[in-house]
């Protein structure tokens, strides 16, 4: 939308010339039998990503659903609204020893973690961009030059505190990059600059499609808009991808992406298309499904494909999550999803619901997913000698 927008500003010329090069965009995909041109540092350059709020006027109750998800809030700009945590002078400080801390701190209208060694002021860097709703806690990124680097302070919300970022050493690091594939699962799109392969990449600042928009899973939808925006009696979607489609594969795939934890990579971040198989841009035998060497964080796939309801029966995310609804702490409605194939009519039934009755069918959730302490999302909070873990609900379903 960005980049669209400023066109618009430059004059008419560009405007000319933004819709040749989209004609061209746009032949070369068909020619291409569908395939993306990519740039040299890999990322999406060629194709048009229009932002969420383009999709409003036709779709306006999916786009005020998706607003309230946690994919819509898991990047943002640094900015008032968009950063949580504790300013005041009581607790915006996180000390590693009597000699160090880091400070967070409001400086004019920016917000930035400054490391204080022996009360002097070392290293100051704005908090530019934000990871996480704010669920479970918020890391910062800060611009240097073209490259984005890792604030050593994060926001850990069950303990409403500031922590040492998860995985950082007990001191105020500033040096740790942003790699494209960090960014790939929390936001949409961005141009890679740098070379091929090569990390830490550069990032182009203007290209930035933040977080997990409509298009990350409908793919870039350019085309679409400006299809239906000039035939408003065609009742056919085009030049869109609609998932519901998908085998059970790429169903799992989409979400995998994301969802499947760390995976080794065949091809540059931002690959990955709505559609495509894993296989094509991972080493599949990178997935982790062994659940008792897995973390239950960032792995639903992985600990899910584990369990007997998913090697029974083709049961995808979507078997229990609708991915444009918040739907968070409505345990009745995911026990509903239990009981559509473990419900009356069907052979396999809880042991237990002669014993507790009707109780269970507003509740199959804290027995079969309790919530488990995660061993990687864990952060040092200050004065504490061991780390204090997230909890997050297991997607290994067991008796
Ligand atoms: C000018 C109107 C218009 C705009 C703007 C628009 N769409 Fe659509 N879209 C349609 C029409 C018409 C259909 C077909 C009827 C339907 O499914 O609602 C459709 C269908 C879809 C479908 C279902 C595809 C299928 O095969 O059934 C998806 C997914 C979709 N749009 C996504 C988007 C996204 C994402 C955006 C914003 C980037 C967007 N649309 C913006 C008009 C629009
Ligand atoms: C581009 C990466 C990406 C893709 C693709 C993706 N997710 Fe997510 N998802 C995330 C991230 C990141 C979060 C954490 C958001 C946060 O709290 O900051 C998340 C959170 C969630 C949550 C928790 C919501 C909550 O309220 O706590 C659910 C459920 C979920 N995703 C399901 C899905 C399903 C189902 C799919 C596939 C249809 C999917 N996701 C595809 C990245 C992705
Ligand atoms: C996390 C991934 C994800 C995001 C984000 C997402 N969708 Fe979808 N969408 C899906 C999936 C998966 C389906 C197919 C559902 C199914 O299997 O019936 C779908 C289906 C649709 C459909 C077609 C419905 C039908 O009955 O076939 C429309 C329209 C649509 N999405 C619009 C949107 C719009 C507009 C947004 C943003 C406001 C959006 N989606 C965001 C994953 C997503
Ligand atoms: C493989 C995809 C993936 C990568 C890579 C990844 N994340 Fe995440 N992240 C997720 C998912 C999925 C969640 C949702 C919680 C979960 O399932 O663990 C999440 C959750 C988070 C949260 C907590 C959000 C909340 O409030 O609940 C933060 C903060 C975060 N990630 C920051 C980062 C940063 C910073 C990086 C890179 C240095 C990164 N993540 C790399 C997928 C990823
Ligand atoms: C898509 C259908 C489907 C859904 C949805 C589903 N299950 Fe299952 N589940 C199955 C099948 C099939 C089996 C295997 C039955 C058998 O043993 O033959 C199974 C097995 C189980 C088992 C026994 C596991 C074992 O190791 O013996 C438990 C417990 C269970 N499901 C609980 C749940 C809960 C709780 C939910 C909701 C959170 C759920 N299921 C949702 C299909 C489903
Ligand atoms: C059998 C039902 C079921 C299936 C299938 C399922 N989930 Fe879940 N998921 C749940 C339930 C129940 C919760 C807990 C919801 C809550 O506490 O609000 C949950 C929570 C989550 C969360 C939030 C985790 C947390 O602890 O904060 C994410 C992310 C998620 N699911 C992703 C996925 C992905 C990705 C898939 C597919 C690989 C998937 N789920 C498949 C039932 C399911
Ligand atoms: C109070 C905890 C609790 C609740 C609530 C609960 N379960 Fe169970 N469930 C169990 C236990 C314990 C077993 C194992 C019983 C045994 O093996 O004798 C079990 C077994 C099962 C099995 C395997 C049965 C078999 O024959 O292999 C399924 C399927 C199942 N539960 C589904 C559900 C569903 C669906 C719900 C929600 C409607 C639910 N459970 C609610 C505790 C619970």
């Amino acid at each position: 939308m960005m980049r669209i927008r400023s066109y618009y500003k430059s004059g008419r010329t560009i405007i000319v010339f933004a819709l040749l090069a989209f004609t061209i965009a746009v032949l070369t995909r068909c020619v291409n039998g569908g395939e993306r041109q990519m740039d040299e540092g890999g990322g999406n350059a060629s194709a048009i990503y229009v932002g969420d709020d383009k999709c409003g006027s036709c779709h306006a109750s999916y786009v005020e659903d998706h607003h309230q998800t946690a994919h819509h809030f898991t990047s943002a700009w640094g900015s008032e609204s968009s950063i949580l945590g504790d300013f005041s002078d009581k607790g915006n400080s996180y000390r590693f020893s009597p000699r160090l801390m880091v400070r967070m701190e409001k400086q004019g209208d920016s917000f930035v973690q400054t490391a204080y060694l022996q009360g002097e002021a070392k290293e100051s860097r704005a908090m530019s961009l934000v990871f996480g709703s704010g669920n479970k806690g918020q890391s910062f990124a800060a611009w240097r030059g073209d490259h984005l680097f890792q604030l050593p302070i994060t926001w850990f919300a069950p303990a409403q505190q500031w922590s040492n970022s998860p995985g950082f050493p007990q001191k105020a690091v500033f040096n740790r990059p942003i790699t494209a594939r960090c960014l790939e699962c929390h936001i949409t799109n961005v141009e890679i600059s740098s070379t091929r392969g090569v990390e830490p990449e550069t990032y182009k600042r203007s290209s930035f499609v933040l977080t997990v928009s409509c298009e990350k899973c409908h793919g870039p939808a350019a085309g679409h808009v400006s299809y239906h925006e000039k035939n408003s009696s065609d009742t056919v979607a085009r030049n869109i991808i609609n998932p519901a489609i998908f085998t059970r594969q790429q169903k799992l795939d989409q979400c995998g992406l994301c969802h499947g934890g760390t995976l080794d990579r065949i091809n540059p971040a931002f690959s990955y298309q709505p559609g495509d198989l894993l296989s094509k841009h991972f080493k599949m035998d990178s997935i982790q499904t062994n659940p008792l060497a897995m973390d239950v964080h960032g792995n639903q796939m992985g600990m899910l494909s584990a369990s007997k309801c998913f090697t029974a029966s083709d049961m995808t995310c979507q078997s229990c999550h609708n991915p444009h609804k918040k739907e968070k702490g409505q345990l009745e409605i995911y026990s509903q999803r239990c009981m559509s194939c473990h419900g009356q009519q069907h052979q396999v039934k809880c042991k237990m619901s002669a014993t507790l009755g009707a109780v269970i069918q507003k509740n199959c959730i804290d027995c079969h997913m309790p919530k488990e302490m995660s061993r990687s999302v864990a952060v040092q909070l200050q004065g504490k000698d061991v780390p204090t873990p997230a909890l997050m609900r297991s997607h290994f379903i067991q008796r």
